[in-house]
């Protein structure tokens, strides 16, 4: 996709939460920010999402946590994700805006607390971290 038609698509169909916007601004400050999956990703993704009537997820590489947030923010109440990524620097940034959005962020729906825990030990890999994000 050439960048004019990007710009056409965002224009026209990017509905972008304020959350979502918030990561994606303070992720492009990260040297390694062009891992960051793009808006129009990130909404596909929910859409995805809710096409499926997803009520669990599995995410495997984090980053900062753009596209877990773009799933759980899709999901139904009491649906789930758990995530896993071998950095913990970026797994952290990640936990915290996921606390946010599990915290009354869901669009609408009743506040709930995150609660991340370790992974289980075969998705350490020697290091690393996950966290569960309930009640979205
Ligand atoms: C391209 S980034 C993911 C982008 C992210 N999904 C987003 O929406 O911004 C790839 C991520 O995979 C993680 N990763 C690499 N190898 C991994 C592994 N073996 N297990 C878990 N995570 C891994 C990296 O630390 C990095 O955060």
């Amino acid at each position: 996709m050439n960048e004019a038609l990007q710009d056409y698509v965002a224009e026209i169909s990017l509905r972008e939460p304020d959350l979502l916007q918030e990561l994606r601004s303070k992720t492009s400050e990260l040297p390694l920010a062009l891992m960051q999956i793009s808006p129009e990703q990130g909404q596909f993704i929910s859409l995805l999402v809710k096409a499926i009537g997803a009520r669990r997820a599995l995410e495997v590489g984090v980053f900062t946590g753009y596209s877990l947030l773009s799933t759980a923010l899709a999901l139904p109440e009491g649906g789930s994700v758990v995530a896993l990524d071998i950095s913990e620097e970026w797994s952290a940034m990640a936990r915290d805006f996921a606390e946010r959005a599990g915290g009354g962020g869901g669009g609408g729906r009743p506040p709930a607390p995150a609660r991340p825990r370790p992974p289980p030990p075969r998705a350490r890999g020697g290091g690393g971290a996950a966290g569960s994000v309930r009640d979205f």
